[in-house]
C-alpha cells in the first residue's frame, strides 16, 4: 500500500501595482519550485491598477522567465477584487504602496494575518520592497528575478519548519 503523506493546500496570491512585471514573476517562479516539490497548491497573481487587464507579463519578464526555465506567457493581467482576501490563505505585496491598496481595496474584508510583503519571508520584519522595474532597463528585471526567487525559496523553506 502507497504511503501517504498530508500536506495542505495553500492558496497564494502574489500582487504588485500592475500584474506586468512582479507578481507574474512571483507567480511563475513559486509555481514552478512547488509543482517541482509536488505541493498541490493554488498560485495566483493580480494588480492593484487596472491599466493592462487582459495583457500578458511585460516581455522583459517574459524573457528572464524564460531563460529559467519558466514560461509565463499564458497569464493574462487581472485587477486585484476585495473578495481575494477571502479566497487566498496568503497574499504577498511586493511593495508598501501595493500593500496599503490591498487594505483599501478590501476594506471591511481586511485581515493582516494574511497579506505580508513578499521579502519579509526572505528577510523578516524588515519591510524590504521589491523594485518597480517598468522605468527601468533590462538589468532591473533580472534583479527583479533573482529577488523574487530568493523569497519564493524562503517561503518553501518556512513552509517545511512550519510542518515539521
Ligand atoms: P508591476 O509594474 O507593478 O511590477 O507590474 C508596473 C507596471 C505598469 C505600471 C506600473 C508598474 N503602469 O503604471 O502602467
Amino acid at each position: 500500500m502507497a504511503n501517504f503523506i498530508y500536506l495542505p493546500t495553500m492558496k497564494i496570491l502574489m500582487v504588485c501595482l500592475g500584474n506586468i512585471c512582479r507578481s507574474p514573476l512571483a507567480e511563475g517562479i513559486l509555481k514552478d519550485k512547488a509543482n517541482k516539490l509536488q505541493l498541490n497548491w493554488q498560485i495566483d497573481s493580480a494588480g492593484t491598477g487596472g491599466y493592462h487587464i487582459g495583457e500578458p507579463p511585460h516581455y522583459l519578464s517574459q524573457k528572464v522567465a524564460k531563460e529559467n526555465g519558466i514560461d509565463i506567457s499564458s497569464q493574462q493581467c487581472r485587477q486585484f477584487i476585495k473578495e481575494d482576501i477571502l479566497l487566498f490563505d496568503k497574499i504577498y505585496a511586493m511593495d508598501m504602496n501595493n500593500y496599503y491598496n490591498i487594505k483599501q481595496i478590501t476594506k471591511e474584508l481586511w485581515n493582516e494575518n494574511k497579506v505580508e510583503l513578499l521579502l519579509n519571508e526572505l528577510y523578516p520584519n524588515q519591510n524590504k520592497e521589491v523594485p518597480d522595474p517598468w522605468y527601468g532597463d533590462e538589468k532591473d528585471y533580472y534583479f527583479v528575478y533573482d529577488l523574487i526567487d530568493k523569497a519564493c525559496d524562503a517561503i518553501l523553506n518556512n513552509f517545511k519548519k512550519e510542518i515539521t
